[in-house]
């Protein structure tokens, strides 16, 4: 099949890159042309493991293409794809206008039927609101042609996001008609193989399944972190918690890791705006916004942590740090607990040496103001002298270092550990001051 894909973020390259690797001719659009550029010259501009050799291949293939004409995508394809931003605005809501600008200009261009689809996580009642403007577009025009909206949700996981494209637990539809479902049936039949995967539903539901995905895997996390603070109180291990509670299959092992709190562009900015929209409709949704404050909270948990160990006042002192990244595999920054417990530092006079396997040219782009922040690629130079050892991102590379090169590098043999990597036993054992979260320290 045909499709275009406007939007070459995140989401509309890898959903375009995947639809192409499957035969598809795909044609992506953006109006940024130093983005276009760097993609025809084979550059991507995010990391993602994988996804530079997939883009590769299929440009190779010419299945792929890169414009930033909107006029030839509406031309090229049956099925449009609108995976452009929704960055949320000053009172948290997701700022459409990049969408609904999109859907103008498919109106001022559509010569024929097309199925217009969302892929951007957008509130409930944006692909209605689509349909206006395109319908608005045409009326201008004085034109009388059928098209179709439909609501495409995506549910990638930023580091797994080919994995989880190619091998989806769910495809959800929305779609109010025969036409634009057969369309889609079409173009999903290559990742629906072995058992039913697609999910046909009416429109608001799709939109409101993203939300409500996202808000309960949030939900999950914020109930394991309140627990875990409590668990402190208690003398008990959240760990041995986790682990009692993960093995009834009702509640799972998935998503119950407790942290210093969860960040990145989908939670925090889809919590809000589901708590927004509910607030729209006359509702107040009492525990999302509790899951929004315990994870606010959660992110200074290890300050407080440090603050009752070595005091409020730090100058003088530097922390090492190891993970920039909201989560492994990415490089992104976005909403990451680093930032808050780098600027509490920060704030609190001491000096910051951090080290990420791969974030840590996005780090200097936030960081470059602040001098008393540098960044390490060898995580062992990181720790070079510094007073505490701090771990916030969950690399695989950091579960089990030369704790002795550790122990001999740092000022005194102390750790904070805002992701439970280590055995507290075992730290104790080696000589470490060892401090994870919910587990009695
Ligand atoms: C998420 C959803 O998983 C995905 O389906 C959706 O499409 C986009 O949002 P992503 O933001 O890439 O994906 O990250 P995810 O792996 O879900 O992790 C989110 C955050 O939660 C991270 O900061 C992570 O550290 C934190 N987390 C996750 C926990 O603190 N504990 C857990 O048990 C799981």
């Amino acid at each position: 099949m045909k499709l275009s894909i406007v939007g070459t973020g995140y989401v509309g390259l890898v959903t375009g890159t995947c639809f192409a690797d499957v035969g598809n001719q795909v044609l992506c659009v953006d109006n940024n042309q130093d983005k276009i550029d760097m993609l025809l010259s084979g550059q991507i501009p995010i990391y993602e493991p994988g996804l530079e050799r997939l883009v590769a291949s299929n440009v190779e293939q010419s299945r792929l293409k890169f414009t930033t004409d909107i006029k030839q995508a509406v031309e090229h394809a049956e099925v449009i794809f609108i995976a452009v931003g929704t960055p949320p605005d000053e009172d948290g809501s997701a700022d459409l206008s990049h969408v609904l600008a999109v859907a103008k200009s498919i109106g001022q261009n559509l010569t024929e039927y097309r199925v217009v689809v969302t892929k951007s996580t957008v509130p409930v009642g944006t692909a209605e609101k689509v349909r206006v403007a395109i319908q608005a577009e045409l009326d201008t025009r004085g034109v009388d042609l059928e098209f179709s909206v439909a609501s495409n949700p995506e549910f990638l996981k930023e580091g797994a996001a080919i994995e989880d494209f190619m091998k989806p637990d769910r495809v959800v539809i929305g779609a109010d008609d025969e036409r634009a479902v057969g369309l889609m049936r079409t173009l999903y039949a290559p990742f629906n193989r072995n058992h039913e995967r697609l999910i046909v539903m009416d429109i608001p539901s799709a939109e409101l399944t993203k939300y409500a995905a996202n808000a309960m895997l949030a939900t999950k996390i914020s109930f394991m972190n309140e627990l875990s603070n409590l668990a402190e109180l208690l003398n008990a291990d959240i760990e041995l918690v986790r682990q009692g509670i993960g093995s009834d299959p009702r509640i799972g092992y998935h998503f119950i890791y407790p942290g210093c709190g969860y960040g990145g562009s989908c939670f925090p900015k889809d919590v809000q705006a589901l708590h927004r929209t509910a607030r729209q409709h006359g509702y107040d949704a009492r525990i999302l916004d509790a899951v929004e404050a315990v994870n606010e909270d959660q992110k200074s948990v290890l300050l407080h942590k440090i603050d009752r160990r070595l005091g409020a006042d730090l100058a003088g002192k530097t922390f090492a740090v190891w993970g920039l990244a909201f989560k492994p595999n990415t490089d992104d920054m976005r909403e990451a607990p680093s930032r808050v417990i780098i600027d509490g530092l920060l704030a609190r006079g001491a000096a910051i040496r951090a080290h990420d396997p791969v974030s840590i040219p996005e780090a200097e782009h936030l960081y470059q103001q602040a001098d008393q922040v540098t960044f390490y690629d060898d995580p062992y130079d990181a720790t070079q002298g510094a007073d505490a050892l701090i771990i916030i991102t969950e690399w695989k590379a950091f579960r089990s270092p030369d704790f002795d090169r550790l122990k001999s590098q740092l000022t005194q043999p102390l750790i904070f550990d805002g992701r439970n990597i280590y055995d507290p036993e075992a730290l104790k054992g080696l000589g470490f001051n060892y401090f994870g979260i919910g587990r009695s320290n």
